[in-house]
């Protein structure tokens, strides 16, 4: 397995380019298979994630040609998918056990073929991660769900219904499969408590191109009118605010400047407000955020992790490795999942002060200096958070299972190198 090799000590300076954002491109790639029509999706990150996707949908018998393009200033990803008969309605476990967003498949096909069978993905390193809302949800729209050999068995006769569904939880993953199901059922679905975070609002807007009746964006409330037949379409999808906001870390972590080049202000509010109560200076411009640590000194601030519009979740693990060197006590509480920790005794084998109080908050107490150790994470937020500290880390880090980083980080060597960090890939090949 690759290894990141980084040497701490170097100020970061310069512009990184944010990438597509991989958790509006996996619900997106999957809304394709709703038309029979073609559909090109536009500024996809270059992640192993999109390809795992890919190979999922491909072994359904969609048919997918892809290229590279230049848009908003570097290369990105466009695929065109095209399913007009699929070969298989099953997500079967090999593909679903290593990419859980492998779900997204569920509604869209449920509710244009009126079956699927989905491998469950059972939880993960960060949590149980249930799927008990889509399935009530969709059993509401009149599908019948039975768990069998490990596997959601979905069926409807004619076509999902619409109904009147309240979330028990804000859940990113049931708003996105419950609007993709309502599309093509038949009559009105609302959503309440639905999920507000912007790749929502990404999904909404393809669905509404591709013909989609759907009300609410950007709030709690949503309503389907289901429609008989979705086109084809082509979608640019909006950037990685997860990206950029750990980016916009380095950027502080380093005492650097960074120009964050297509990251989108707006997104990013409560992460921002944070940066600012540290101490850092940011700047908002039409294209691009500007994060400037120079001169300036880190403080500790609590945080909190909550639904969109709250402070995200995937961002918990880069803040918290920017307190182990901020001046005084932050705590930091992660409110979303159960299990959300893990990167803790990996930083403090690196040197930062830490205590755990229950399971859902950590006081971190700021220290002077980190140092480089060997370290590894078992997710892809938390392994991003133990670059930042190896960026500071007096030595050489060396960061395992760099898998973690290929799903969600495209390119993570080169935008560091381009910005200064001395960081580099060993390919096992190497050792
Ligand atoms: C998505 C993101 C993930 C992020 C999370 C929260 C993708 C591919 N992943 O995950 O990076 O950390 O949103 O912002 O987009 N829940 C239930 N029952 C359900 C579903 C969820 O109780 O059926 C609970 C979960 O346990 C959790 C909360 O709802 O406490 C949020 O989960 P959810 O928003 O569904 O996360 P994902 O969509 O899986």
């Amino acid at each position: 397995m690759d290894k990141i090799k980084i040497v701490g000590g170097n100020q970061l300076r310069g512009k990184v380019y944010i990438s597509g954002a991989k958790n509006t491109a996996l619900p997106i790639i999957c809304a394709t298979l709703l038309s029979d029509e073609p559909s090109t999706i536009r500024n996809l990150p270059i992640l192993s994630d999109i390809k795992s996707l890919n190979l999922l949908l491909e072994q359904i018998g969609t048919k997918i040609e892809g290229k590279q393009e230049e848009l908003n200033g570097h290369t990105t990803q466009t695929f065109s998918y095209h399913t007009p008969k699929p070969e298989s309605l099953v997500a079967p476990y090999d593909y679903v056990r290593k990419m859980r967003a492998s779900y997204y498949v569920l509604g869209p096909l449920l509710t244009k073929y009126g079956h699927v069978e989905l491998s469950l993905p059972g939880g993960c390193a960060i949590g149980a991660r249930p799927m008990d809302i889509h399935l009530s949800s969709l059993e509401q729209m009149g599908a019948e769900i039975e768990i069998k050999n490990g596997y959601v068995m979905a069926d409807v006769n004619g076509r999902l219904h619409g109904a009147n569904i309240t979330f028990h939880s804000a859940s990113v993953g049931a708003t996105c499969n419950i609007l993709m199901a309502a599309a093509l059922a038949e009559g009105v679905t609302v959503i309440e408590n639905a999920a507000k975070e912007p790749e929502i609002a990404d999904l909404i807007s393809m669905l509404n191109e591709m013909g989609a009746k759907i009300e609410g964006a950007n709030t709690s409330t949503l309503t389907i009118t289901g429609v008989e037949k979705l086109h084809g379409v082509t979608h640019e999808i909006i950037n990685d605010r997860i990206e950029a906001g750990s980016y916009a870390v380095a950027a502080a972590i380093t005492h650097g400047c960074l120009e964050l080049i297509n990251a989108n202000a707006e997104h990013l509010q409560s992460p921002i407000d944070i940066l600012r109560k540290v101490g850092v200076k940011v700047e908002i411009r039409p294209n691009s955020i500007v994060v400037d640590a120079r001169n300036c000194e880190l403080n500790g601030v609590d945080i909190y992790t909550d639904y969109y519009p709250g402070f995200p979740t995937d961002l918990q693990a880069q803040f918290m490795a920017l307190m182990c060197v901020a001046n005084g006590a932050s705590m930091v509480t992660e409110n979303i999942w159960e299990n959300r920790f893990m990167h803790i005794p990996e930083l403090m084998r690196m040197g930062a002060n830490i205590n755990v109080h229950g399971h859902a908050s950590a006081i971190v107490r700021g220290v002077k200096k980190l140092s480089a150790a060997p370290v590894m994470s078992t997710d892809l937020r938390a392994s991003f958070s133990l670059v930042l500290a190896g960026l500071v880390a007096e030595g050489e880090t060396t960061v395992n299972r760099v898998y973690h980083l290929d799903r969600g980080y495209e390119a993570l060597e080169e935008k560091f190198k381009a910005v200064g960090a001395n960081i580099e890939r060993i390919k096992e090949s190497d050792e």
